[in-house]
C-alpha cells in the first residue's frame, strides 16, 4: 500500500534521497508516485509519475536539504499523475503527503470549497493539504497539522512539508510513521526499512502523535492536546543487508530459502517465548486466532495443531468477518491476532473491536512496534526478518513453527516440539537442494499453461492446500483452488477434466489412505496426480518428494508449494516480487 518518506538534513540532494527511500517501499506495491522539494528561492518543486519508478530520475527537481516523498495505492480516484502525491496548497507553499482514508473527505472539501480552495485531484488526500492551508493563516505549521489532523475521521498518516522551512511535520493514527536518527539529518518513513541505509536508530510514532522534525531536532506532540511528550529511541536488530536481495533474483526466492534457517532458529531460542504463549492460553477463557489471507491458513493450521498435539481446542476466524464474531468474547478470553505486517486494516480494526470487549490481545507478529504489535497487551515475534515480497513466504513458516512449538509447549513436551521442528527444516533444506529444485522446475514448465489448478488435503494438509492455492494464484494468475479432499466428492469433482492438474498432499500420517483413495477419484476423471508424499505411488502422474516430519510435514509441504508458486511465475513470465493489483500491507478495508 502507499508508502511515505521525508528528509531534512545537511545533503543537499534531498530529492534522490527522497527517491531511494521511495524505491525501498516499492515492495508494498503502488501505481504512481511522486517527489517534492523546497528548492531554489524557497519554492516547493514537484515531480510525479504514474507506474513503477524504474529508471526514473529526479533530475528536473533543484538541489535542497528538505523533501518528502509518496508511493500511492489508489483507493479515491484513478491512478492519474494529478491524483498521485505529493499536494499542494493553493499558493504552493505547502506540500502534504497522505496514507489512509479520509473517512469524511466530501464534507471538508465542501467547506473548503465555499473557502475558495481549488481542488486539483480527485483525492481525499488533497482535503488534508486545503484544511492546512487554511488554518495556517492563523497558526504555525505544527498547529495547524495538528489541527487539521484532529478534523480528519477514519486512520490516517501525513507529513508535510512548507516553503521556506527545513522542518517537516508529521502526524498519524492507525497509519505507521516510523522516525529514523541521523547525524545531522532526520527522517520520516511508513517503514523502518527504508531508513536502514541512514540509521537503525528510529522511533515508531504511537496512535495520535505528532512529530516536528528538522536536521537537529525530533519533537514528540501529543496530536490531541498538542502537549510535548518525551519519548525512548530504539535501535534496530537487522541492517540494510537482510533487506536486500544479495545473490538471488527476486526477494521471493531468497525469502523462501531463509526458511530452513528461520524455523532451526525459531527451535532454538533459548528464550522460548512459545513457552509463554502457552501459559497465556492456558489461563485464558478461549482463545481466538485471527489473521488475514495467508496468516489466516496460518490460523486454521494452528487449531488443527492444537487440537492435535495438545487436545486443547481454539477458534479461528478471518479478520475482516471476526468483527461478526465478538458477540460471545469476554473478559478472560484471549485473541491472538497474527500477523507479518502487523498493519491489517481488517485485522486491527477487529481487534481493536475485541478489546473494547475486555477480551485479552495476544500478536504474532514479524514487525518490531507495528501498529498490531503496539495495540497488543502481549507481543511475539515471528522472527523471520524483513519479508520484502508481497507474497507471504517465511512470514507463514514463521508462523507455523511458533504455532506447532506452542501446541508441544500446552501439552507439555517442548521438547519434543523442538524435534519436530528441526526434522522440518531439514526436510526443507533438502527440497531446496538440487533434485528438489529440478524437479519442482520441470512440473513448472509443464504446467505453465493451464487454466485451472487443483489442490487437495486432509488434516493439516487441508490449510497447506489452502495457502499453496493462494500463492500460486498470486503469483501465476492461473486460476487454483485449494479443498478439503473430503469435500471432492460433495462438488468440487464435477470441475475435474482430463489433464486438470490436481496437487494430493500425502503425509505418512493418519490421512495417506484417504487421500490415496481421492487421488484415484480423480484420476478417474481424468485428473493429472502431482502427489506430494515422502513416496512415490502407482495413482501419481509427477511424484514431488517430501520426507516427513511429523506434525510438522505441512511445513515442507507448503514450502513445494512455494517453489511451485514461484516457478509458475517465472514461466509465465509474471513478476514474483510484485504481483499485480496486490500490495504488501493491506492498510486498508
Ligand atoms: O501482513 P499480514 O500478514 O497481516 O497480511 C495478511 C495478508 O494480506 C497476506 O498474507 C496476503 O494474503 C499475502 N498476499 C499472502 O501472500
Amino acid at each position: 500500500m502507499c508508502g511515505i518518506f521525508g528528509y531534512t538534513g545537511s545533503k543537499t540532494n534531498a530529492a534522490e534521497v527522497v527517491l531511494d527511500g521511495l524505491k525501498k517501499l516499492e515492495y508494498r506495491g503502488y501505481d504512481s508516485w511522486g517527489v517534492s522539494v523546497s528548492g531554489a528561492k524557497g519554492k516547493i518543486s514537484v515531480c510525479k509519475n504514474v507506474g513503477k519508478i524504474g529508471n526514473a530520475t529526479v533530475k528536473t527537481l533543484s538541489a535542497s536539504t528538505i523533501g518528502i516523498g509518496h508511493t500511492r495505492w489508489a483507493t479515491h480516484g484513478g491512478v492519474t499523475k494529478k491524483n498521485s502525491h505529493p499536494h499542494l496548497s493553493c499558493d504552493k507553499n505547502i506540500s502534504l503527503i497522505h496514507n489512509g482514508i479520509i473517512e469524511n473527505y466530501d464534507t471538508l472539501r465542501e467547506k473548503l470549497v465555499t473557502q475558495c480552495h481549488t481542488f486539483i485531484s480527485e483525492t481525499d488526500s488533497e482535503v488534508a493539504v486545503h484544511l492546512v492551508e487554511q488554518l495556517r493563516k492563523k497558526y504555525d505549521l505544527t498547529e495547524s497539522v495538528r489541527k487539521a489532523f484532529l478534523k480528519l475521521k477514519g486512520l490516517n498518516a501525513l507529513v508535510v512539508m512548507e516553503s521556506d522551512s527545513e522542518s517537516l511535520v508529521a502526524v498519524s493514527n492507525g497509519s505507521p510513521v516510523v522516525v529514523g536518527f541521523g547525524e545531522h539529518e532526520n527522517m520520516v518513513a511508513s517503514d523502518a526499512d527504508a531508513l536502514t541505509s541512514h540509521t537503525k536508530t528510529v522511533y515508531y510514532l504511537k496512535d495520535s502523535e505528532l512529530v516536528y522534525v528538522n536536521k537537529d531536532t525530533v519533537t514528540l506532540f501529543d496530536a490531541i492536546t498538542g502537549k510535548k511528550k518525551s519519548f525512548k529511541k530504539i535501535v534496530l536488530e537487522h541492517g540494510e543487508k537482510a533487506s536486500q536481495k544479495g545473490e538471488f533474483k527476486h526477494f521471493m526466492l531468497k525469502e523462501i530459502y531463509e526458511q530452513p534457517q528461520i524455523i532451526t532458529s525459531i527451535a532454538n531460542d533459548t528464550t522460548m517465548p512459545d513457552r509463554k504463549l502457552a501459559q497465556i492460553i492456558k489461563e485464558s477463557f478461549g482463545t481466538y486466532l485471527v489473521g488475514c489471507g495467508t496468516a489466516a491458513y496460518a490460523c486454521l493450521a494452528g487449531s488443527y495443531l492444537f487440537s492435535k498435539v495438545a487436545k486443547t481446542h481454539v477458534n479461528w476466524a478471518v479478520g475482516s468477518e471476526f468483527g461478526y464474531h465478538l458477540d460471545f468474547l469476554k473478559n478472560k478470553s484471549l485473541v491472538l491476532a497474527l500477523s507479518q505486517s502487523g498493519e491489517t486494516m481488517d485485522i486491527l480494526e477487529s481487534v481493536k473491536k475485541a478489546k473494547t470487549k475486555k477480551a485479552t490481545l495476544a500478536c504474532l507478529v514479524n514487525v518490531y512496534g507495528s501498529s498490531l504489535f503496539r495495540e497488543s497487551h502481549y507481543n511475539f515475534m515471528v522472527g523471520a526478518g524483513p519479508e520484502k515480497a508481497v507474497a507471504s513466504t517465511k512470514a507463514f513458516i514463521g508462523m507455523l513453527s511458533h504455532l506447532l512449538l506452542t501446541s508441544y509447549a500446552l501439552k507439555g513436551s517442548y521438547e519434543d516440539g523442538k524435534k519436530t521442528l528441526l526434522k522440518a527444516s531439514k526436510s526443507v533444506k533438502d527440497l531446496l537442494g538440487k533434485d528438489g529444485i529440478k524437479s519442482i522446475k520441470k512440473l513448472a514448465r509443464k504446467i505453465a499453461q493451464v487454466e485451472h489448478i487443483y489442490v487437495v488435503g486432509r488434516g493439516l494438509s487441508y490449510p497447506a492446500s489452502l495457502e499453496v492455492a493462494l500463492k500460486i494464484k498470486e503469483m501465476s494468475y492461473i486460476h487454483t483452488e485449494g479443498f478439503a479432499a473430503g469435500e471432492l466428492k460433495h462438488g468440487v469433482i464435477s470441475l475435474i477434466t482430463k489433464g486438470t492438474p490436481c496437487i494430493v498432499f500425502a503425509p505418512h500420517d493418519e490421512t495417506y489412505g484417504a487421500n490415496i483413495s481421492g487421488a484415484m477419484e480423480l484420476k478417474a476423471r481424468g485428473g493429472y496426480i502431482i502427489g506430494v508424499s515422502n513416496k512415490d505411488h502407482e495413482v501419481f502422474d509427477y511424484h514431488i518428494s517430501v520426507k516427513d516430519a511429523l506434525e510438522g510435514t505441512i511445513i515442507p509441504n507448503v514450502v513445494f508449494g512455494q517453489l511451485l508458486a514461484y516457478y509458475l511465475a517465472i514461466e509465465r513470465d509474471c513478476d514474483p516480487d510484485m504481483p499485480r493489483n496486490l500490495a504488501k500491507s493491506v492498510t486498508v478495508k
